[in-house]
């Protein structure tokens, strides 16, 4: 194939990448968006299999042969609720994947046409280092963090003494380190760069808690993109540079995204220990015995058939409990007597983007029934019913009335504000920030406990 020819297909390749980001950014244009990323890559992977350095199919097609299959494997079975632990685990491998090519290039430069061996070029040299630096703090944060998530250790934040400083030794150390290895190109220079990185990754995540996770798989997503970008340099690869870049830029934008819909800062992520206090990071806490107003499947049924319009808040707890199909079928049979159901979605409702918009289209839910916070909170003044479906932080008044809270300037749904409002969850634990809801005990709440499937399930039997 020629130069020209590659070129102009690997630009088609990076157009579909962007077209497939533009097209994921909305539920209803994520499948065109899923069919680009699919071109894009179809053809980045044919173009670079009719490069002609290509020497060896028989390994590669081994290779894909045995991937495609886990993968194939992977995503028939994996759970939706598991996902961050996945995209963690795949994020390892990009790390990995950049500190292999960046070893390979730097023991057999040759076959990169970066120079012979001794006498690599500099500037490749550079990129060399920074690119297996960042892929080897991406591979070790990404294993701790699905190690974390899947329950394999305890997601509970482990401060060490020193930490702090001790990273930030480790960091001067790699940034002292890439100067020399530019300018020596030793090997043992290179090793002690990946082995310093290995042990940064690992000691920048073990103290963040389980419940910040997702913004760090968000923020590890956006160093493997930096990773590749820069292997991309060693590769002479624009591809692989532009492709790179674009994950880095994204993941950090989402990083950004999913901070400020929790109103807090990446360097309170990262150095906060949030979920380190205790009672906070996971359900469970018990704080208060005040009581509450608990009502039956039955009470639910009356007092949402006898509303004029409903609007739907659902949490972390209804992906639990996948209550997203029997949802659907309450909504279809209070929709059909007349009332309007709408459904509020909180930027940072479940524990990934965009969590709860999965599930209710995995439903078939109507995308003009759904709304963004800004866009509908201030209709639940006129509200009868907030259905809160195993929602508890993205509706808790503290956020806005105790500074004290951890939550406090978190954006959070108005659903006080509606007449009526029904909680499913099932018991009176704290959700993911560990702090006590004010509103179960309030005058207009009724507590419906149980797990929510079987909740909605025995309101819809209800209705007969
Ligand atoms: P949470 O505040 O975590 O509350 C979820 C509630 O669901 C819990 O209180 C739990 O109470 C209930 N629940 C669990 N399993 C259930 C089941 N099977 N049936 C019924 N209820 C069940 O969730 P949220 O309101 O969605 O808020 C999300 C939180 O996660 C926010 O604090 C947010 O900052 C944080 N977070 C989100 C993200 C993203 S990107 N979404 C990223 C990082 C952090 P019971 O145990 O009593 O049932």
């Amino acid at each position: 194939m020629s130069p020209d020819l590659s070129a102009l297909l690997y630009l088609t390749s990076a157009v579909c990448f962007i077209l497939a980001l533009r097209g994921l950014s909305h539920p209803e244009t994520a499948q065109k968006g899923n069919v680009f990323a699919i071109t894009g890559m179809v053809l980045a992977v044919g173009t670079t299999l009719a490069q002609p350095r290509m020497l060896a199919f028989g390994p590669i097609a081994v290779g894909i042969l045995i991937g495609g299959a886990i993968g194939i494997a992977i995503a028939l079975r994996i759970q939706m609720t598991a996902l961050p632990q996945l995209v963690a685990a795949f994020h390892s491998l990009v790390g990995l994947a950049a500190v292999c090519v960046a070893t390979a290039a730097f023991f057999s430069p040759e076959s990169f046409g970066i120079g012979t061996s001794g006498h690599i070029l500099t500037g490749s040299l550079i990129e060399m280092g920074l690119g297996s630096a960042i892929g080897a703090i991406t591979f070790t944060g990404s294993v701790v963090a699905f190690a974390k998530l899947q329950g394999l250790v305890s997601g509970t934040p482990l401060n060490l003494p020193l930490q702090h400083p001790l990273n930030a030794l480790l960091a001067l150390g790699i940034v002292a380190l890439l100067p020399i290895f530019a300018a020596a190109g030793q090997a043992s220079v290179f090793f002690a760069i990946v082995a310093l990185a290995l042990a940064l990754g690992f000691l920048l995540i073990v103290p963040i808690g389980g419940a910040d996770m997702p913004v760090v798989i968000s923020m590890l997503n956006s160093y493997s993109g930096w990773a590749a970008s820069g292997i991309g340099f060693t590769l002479h690869n624009a591809l692989l540079i532009i492709t790179g870049a674009l994950v880095g830029s994204s993941g950090a934008i989402l990083s950004y995204v999913m901070c400020k819909g929790m109103n807090r800062s990446i360097f309170n992520v990262i150095f906060g220990g949030f979920g380190s206090a205790p009672g906070i990071g996971g359900s469970g806490t018990k704080r208060e015995q005040r009581p509450v107003k608990q009502g039956s499947a039955e009470d639910a049924a009356f007092i949402l058939k006898n509303a004029q319009s409903v609007v739907v808040v659902p949490g972390y707890g209804m992906a639990v409990a996948q209550a997203q199909h029997a949802l659907r079928e309450m909504a279809d049979v209070l929709k059909h007597q007349g009332v309007q159901i709408r459904y509020a979605i909180h930027p940072v409702a479940g524990r990934m983007p965009g969590h709860m918009n999965v599930l209710l289209a995995e439903a078939n839910i109507p995308y003009d029934e759904v709304f963004e916070l800004d866009e509908i909170n201030r209709d639940f003044a006129q509200t009868d019913v907030a259905f809160v479906i195993g929602a508890n932080d993205v509706t808790n008044p503290a956020a806005k009335t105790d500074p004290a809270s951890p939550i406090f300037g978190m954006p959070v749904l108005d659903v006080e504000r509606a007449r009526t409002v029904l909680f499913i969850k099932r018991s009176m634990a704290t959700g993911y920030a560990g702090v006590d809801n004010e509103l179960f005990y309030r005058d207009n709440t009724l507590m419906l406990f149980g797990d929510a499937k079987k909740v909605v399930e025995g309101i819809v039997k209800t209705f007969g």
